[in-house]
């Protein structure tokens, strides 16, 4: 049997291309190793957000050049994001390197990679469709998979000024409502409890097509899946999420009391030159909405230090809204100008130390929040969705709360799997939470 060796980097929603394409090439006859070095092809599936994932690829790809040497009959691909933001340069660069394949394109791979191999071509496939078929694909889940992701829609309208995303995904285009539903019921079926929406702005899911429902119609849909007990979903774009929503996710019982709603920079100033749509004020009025209506929700962000232009002042007003939100955890990152983005375009720079001091403060003080929140949550009882064996050691179990936190608890891995139980939380530490299970649910 041929062999794969499948590399992913960046957000789940490449991580779920990943699972297409894996899926793909297990029809197609090859099962996948985790040695490169045992590999008959080789794809990276790369991520462009910022510098660092980007020149990870690249060391990667650097590597892999002996191994064509020894080896000149191993296919090498490179797609995702990476790939549609440098197409053919990344054939000039690398001369082991087979193929080049786009974000569109992912369901060809098999035949891209049989061309290659019979055909000994080197080439680059990375042209956008209006419809893209490999939005339609489903990878299906994995034997005894109790959590699953499922793609509603694929690429962004959105234009944030940093961000590469919309050049390399392309245009927002939402999936036919049947589909997503055929998909959940099959998923359902298959034993997986929990399914996570995706794509980079679900709340503008279904915007100016007929006969699509709107997000919140979509959840309610969703929500008569019977064998779904949870449903989450990400992203949310602040300026896109609904009184509508809101008051979806508080009706609905499968939907969890989690969101991540990433806010950037808690600076108004800063937030119109990212061109996010919204400001300090009116993102804080849809923090106290979604509390007044979900009073347990727990929330998380993403942050951005050093955007251009950003003062001290700018970014002390990020800290104080990371003191105002009470968020459970956020990503923080550098500002990394990206090809072709405005932002890239404006020269007026944070130094590099700035930045590194200033990602040192948010994560210090985020660091802090967590540690408190999750100590607030001792005594709690919490129902809990086990996921499998933990890491914590033997005869313990892990699981997440519906609040999205993590749980270690004692527990038989084998009888509890995929069960929901109610667990006391009995220690909250850093990054996670220790329970006692004081009653094991069937489930809904
Ligand atoms: N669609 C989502 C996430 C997109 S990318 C959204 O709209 O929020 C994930 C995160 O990467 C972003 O939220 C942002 O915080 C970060 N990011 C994107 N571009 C960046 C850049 N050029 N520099 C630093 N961080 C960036
Ligand atoms: Fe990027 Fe903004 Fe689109 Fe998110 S909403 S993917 S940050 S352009
Ligand atoms: Fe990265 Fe592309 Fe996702 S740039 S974050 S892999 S959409």
């Amino acid at each position: 049997m041929p062999r794969l060796f499948l590399q992913t980097y960046g957000c789940q929603m490449n991580e779920h291309d990943s699972l297409k394409i894996a899926s793909l090439m297990r029809s197609e006859g090859y099962e996948l190793t985790e040695d490169p070095s045992q590999a008959d092809c080789i794809i990276l599936h790369t991520c462009s957000i910022r510098k660092k994932p980007e020149h990870k690829v690249y060391s990667f790809l650097g590597r892999l050049k002996h191994l064509k040497q020894k080896r000149p009959d191993l296919v090498i691909g490179i797609g995702g994001c990476v790939a549609q933001q440098e197409g053919k340069r990344l054939l000039e660069r690398a001369s082991h390197l087979d193929f080049v394949f786009g974000t569109h394109q992912i369901h060809r791979v098999p035949e891209l990679v049989r061309r290659s191999r019979d055909k000994r071509e080197r080439f680059c496939e990375v042209g956008f469709a209006a419809d893209p078929p490999s939005l339609h694909l489903c990878p299906g889940p994995a034997p005894h998979q109790v959590k699953a992701y499922l793609t509603i829609m694929q690429g962004c309208d959105n234009f944030c000024a940093y961000c590469i995303v919309p050049y390399v995904r392309g245009r927002e285009r939402s999936r036919p409502p049947e589909e997503i539903l055929r998909e959940a019921r099959d998923l359902a079926r298959k034993g997986v409890r929990e399914v996570t929406l995706l794509g980079q702005n679900v709340n503008s899911y279904g915007r100016g097509l007929s006969g699509y429902p709107t997000f919140p119609q979509l959840l309610e849909m969703l929500h008569d899946v019977e064998g779904i007990w949870r449903i989450r979903f990400t992203t949310s774009h602040p300026k896109d999420l609904s009184v509508e929503l809101v008051e979806t996710m508080a009706r609905l019982p499968k939907v969890c009391e989690h969101l991540h709603l990433p806010v950037q920079s808690g600076s108004t100033a800063v937030l119109e030159r990212m061109r996010r749509g919204y400001t300090r004020e009116e993102y804080l009025e849809r923090v106290r909405l979604l509390r007044r209506f979900i009073p347990q929700i727990s929330l998380s962000t993403d942050i951005i230090v050093g955007f251009p232009g950003e003062e001290e002042d700018d970014f002390l007003q990020t800290l104080s809204l990371l003191e105002e939100v009470q968020y459970d955890g956020i990503y923080s990152f550098k500002f990394s100008p990206r090809p072709g983005t405005a932002a890239a375009r404006i020269t007026d720079t944070v130094a590099e130390e700035v930045k590194a001091e200033r990602l040192a403060r948010v994560q210090d003080l985020q660091g802090s929040i967590t540690e408190a929140i999750l100590k607030r949550s001792e005594g709690a009882v919490e129902e809990v969705l086990v996921e499998g064996p933990s890491p914590k050691g033997k005869g313990q179990v892990t699981g997440r709360t519906r609040t999205n936190r993590i749980v270690h608890f004692p527990g038989d891995p084998e009888l509890l799997k995929g069960r929901l139980v109610h667990v006391r939380i009995v220690r909250g530490l850093k990054n996670s939470l220790l329970g006692q299970c004081v009653e094991e649910g069937a489930g809904m």
